[in-house]
């Protein structure tokens, strides 16, 4: 195999959150590359070219009509849906919804070995590591209504940064069950991308890290500058990589990690100070 690894020629893809945004530049980019496309989303996507299944996360049973609409084996699956805090069932759309429906649809067979999955989690789900053994916990609920019970019963866990932890621990945590039924999984962490969620929150999301793009003079990521690490990541080209957190930000997170680049607050949060 040559480049032929990085492209997707007779392959289908679910994009989960595929109607804006990352998913959707996501979508542009694997059409070109020869993929069949399906976009499940609470909005319908701008394209003809893709079935369009709209469905809402937070609705256990939605899940489950949307999945039986899905045609065919899916060989990648990303899942790629997003809000921000103070959305009413953020935990569900973040996490519980998206971790439900990939399940479900490895249970049902869809999802055939060769295939891969890709998860967006976010920087702000650094320091997962050091949350591990609450985060288990709640990854060992058996169902998403039994997630959902957790997060009611837990303070501050209906959280952007919790779902993302989770996500984060999930993917790492399910690399060797995925990979024993053929299919691998991998996360990608973005740094502020310039996206309609991130300009509806603009001063604390597109402006994080504003002074470390200012001295690079480069601007936050676009979407497809995330699109190209996930297509990449469910690709034949990356068969060996499984259960990596994959930090797309422009070396802001390693610059101030290794004190590079002044962000104290990149060590505690990571959980190394
Ligand atoms: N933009 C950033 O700076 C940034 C940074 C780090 C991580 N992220 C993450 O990237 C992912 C993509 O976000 P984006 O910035 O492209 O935002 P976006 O709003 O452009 O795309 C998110 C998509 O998710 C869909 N969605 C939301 N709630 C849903 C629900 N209940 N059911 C089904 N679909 C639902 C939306 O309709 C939308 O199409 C999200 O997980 C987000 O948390 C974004």
């Amino acid at each position: 195999m040559g480049i032929e690894a990085f492209r997707y020629d007779g392959r289908h893809a679910l994009i989960v959150g595929g109607g804006s945004g990352m998913g959707e530049a996501l979508a542009n980019l694997l059409l070109d590359l020869g993929a069949k496309v399906t976009v499940m989303d609470l909005v319908v996507s701008n394209r003809s070219d893709v079935t369009n299944i709209q469905m809402d996360l937070r609705d256990r049973p939605g899940i489950d009509a949307a999945l039986a609409k899905v045609n065919g084996p899916v060989n990648a699956v990303f899942l790629c849906a997003g809000v921000a805090d103070g959305e009413e069932g953020i935990e569900k759309t973040l996490f519980l919804g998206q971790r439900h429906l990939v399940e479900s649809a490895i249970d049902a067979g869809m999802v055939p070995r060769g295939s891969a999955v890709a998860v967006i989690s976010s920087v702000a789900g650094l320091g997962w590591e050091r949350a591990l053994p609450v985060l288990d916990e709640y990854l060992e609920t058996p169902t998403f209504e039994a997630g959902a019970a957790w997060i009611a019963a837990h303070d501050n866990t209906a959280t952007y940064s919790f779902a993302k932890q989770a996500f984060l621990a999930y993917t790492a945590k399910k690399a060797h069950q995925f990979l024993s039924k053929g299919i691998r999984i991998n996360a990608i962490l973005p740094g502020p991308t310039n996206t309609p969620l991130a300009r509806a929150n603009a001063e604390q999301w597109l402006g994080f890290a504003q002074d470390y793009r200012d001295n690079l003079g480069i601007p936050a990521a676009e979407p497809m500058d995330q699109a190209y690490p996930l297509a990449f990541l469910c690709s034949d080209a990356a068969s060996y990589v499984n259960g990596i957190n994959f930090i797309v930000d422009a070396g802001y997170v390693a610059s101030g990690l290794t004190g590079s680049w002044d962000a104290p607050f990149i060590k505690p949060m990571m959980g190394i100070e």
